[in-house]
């Protein structure tokens, strides 16, 4: 598979015997993950999903999307956390970022119910108005304040504009298979369900139908980002680090936080990957930031962020180390053109390829940033397609599970999550949080 991990560019930072220093460790995670013997073993779902998948609900899922596609001018997608990131990094990845304006065919899609912000709520309303309009709504436990609020709100606004029957064909909810309010609530208005498997956490999801359908809705290839899992299933199985680079990347991460590194950054050199990194922050900041533990997952577009956190990176305080994602040939290349006068100064690129410009970009930084002693570790993807993301995904949730492992924690967990919760329903009032509100308003 065309997905490859460097360590060329962390030689000097990383000795040969730390490497060798890690693979017990590395085995052990491995046989934790594979025996489901470690902490949070009730969530491995994700680990053979690739293979085990109901092929059934897929076709469901295909046939639920054909239908948005043919019927809806916008589906809007309500969800927050492992409910929302890997749908829309998805889309903007195998798409683009700018997927609503330059669609052939489909509805647009937006994402809503991933805050509490008035404003943005407003703009999907208002975005909707006067179109035929979907809604997937997705949160796997029911009752996540976020996705509940929006889909209270666009819920009514779909039953005034064509009806509570009409509104029932057009609402596809994808929840827990039998528990939960939403469950409830699909089941008494007759929506089309969708089913979050009880063995896979939320941001373990993404090939799951909570990803799938609105994937699908975008007109890509599902079977395909199922069949790239499959492959890095069967590709990631040596528990040996020198023969597995997902291994290797989770063993890399694990010695450089040893060393003082306190923040991973993901570089890419793309904006489509832009989303991709806000999926892999939540992956990786859920997974290991606990018991006072875990690398902080940053992320910045680079040439973009050259011109600005560039320079922390190069010259600021020496904490991070860089995880740079190259991707493979541009979907639409522009060559630069020789000017007769050459007065920008730029027939010294003339003939050049953007991706060339770029590529040299890349070489000159990851120099510039080993000078300034920051390592970067290369993840190189060489092509921008279904199959390779899906082995990208599997990929990156491999390595995280492998890596929490390796750290001491459980990395499918997420206590830390509650606490802004139980805090907000006691300063709104929430029923049973009374001296929680009372102790919290002494406070404020
Ligand atoms: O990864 C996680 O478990 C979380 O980010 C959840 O996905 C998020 O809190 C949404 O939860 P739910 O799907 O239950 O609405």
């Amino acid at each position: 598979m065309a997905v490859s991990l460097s360590v060329d560019y962390i030689k000097d930072f990383i000795r040969p015997h730390e490497w060798a220093a890690m693979q017990p460790l590395v085995t052990a995670a491995h046989r934790q993950l594979h025996d489901g013997t470690g902490a949070g073993s009730d969530f491995l779902g994700w680990l053979t999903w690739p293979a085990d998948y109901d092929r059934e609900e897929v076709a469901r899922i295909k046939a639920a999307a054909a239908r948005i596609r043919d019927t809806a001018d916008v589906l809007v997608v309500i969800g927050i956390g492992g409910s929302y990131l890997g749908a829309r990094a998805v889309i903007e990845f195998l798409r683009s970022p700018l997927y609503n304006s330059l669609r052939a065919g489909g509805p647009e899609i937006y994402f809503a119910g991933n805050s509490l912000s008035a404003d943005a709520l407003s703009e999907v309303l208002a975005l909707c108005e006067g179109k035929r309009v979907c809604l997937n709504v997705i949160s796997k436990s029911g009752t996540t304040t976020e996705p509940a609020i929006a889909f209270r709100v666009l819920r009514a606004y779909l039953e005034k504009t064509v009806g509570r029957e009409e509104a029932a064909r057009r609402i596809f909810v994808t929840t827990d298979r039998s528990r939960g309010t939403l469950k409830q609530l699909a089941d008494r208005e007759g929506y089309e369900t969708f089913v979050v498997p009880d063995n896979i956490g939320g941001r373990y999801s993404v090939l799951t139908p909570v990803g799938l359908l609105p994937i699908a809705a975008a007109g890509c290839d599902i079977d395909a980002l199922l069949a790239g899992a499959a492959q890095a299933m069967q590709a990631l199985q040596e528990p040996d680090l020198t023969k597995n680079d997902c291994y290797r990347y989770a063993a890399a991460r694990n010695i450089l936080l040893r060393k003082g590194r306190a923040v991973e950054l993901m570089a890419a050199y793309e904006p489509r990957w832009a989303m991709m990194s806000e999926w892999w922050k939540q992956l990786y900041g859920e997974s290991e930031g606990k018991d006072g533990k875990g690398l902080f997952p940053a992320s910045v577009i680079f040439s973009t962020d050259l011109h600005s956190l560039g320079q922390f990176v190069q010259d600021g305080t020496n904490l991070l180390f860089e995880t740079a994602v190259l991707l493979g040939p541009a979907q639409r290349e522009i060559t630069v053109a020789p000017d007769a006068d050459n007065g920008d100064g730029l027939n010294f690129l003339a003939g050049k390829t953007l991706s060339e410009i770029n590529r040299k970009a890349f070489q000159g930084t990851v120099l510039a940033h080993a000078d300034g002693g920051t390592p970067t570790l290369v993840l190189s993807v060489d092509r921008v397609c279904e199959q390779e993301l899906g082995y990208l995904i599997y990929f990156f949730e491999k390595a995280c599970a492998v890596s929490g492992y390796m750290l001491g924690v459980n990395p499918f967990d997420q206590p830390g999550v509650e606490g802004y919760k139980k805090n907000m329903f006691a300063l709104l009032g929430k029923p049973g949080y009374e001296d929680r509100r009372a102790a919290l308003e002494q406070r404020l």
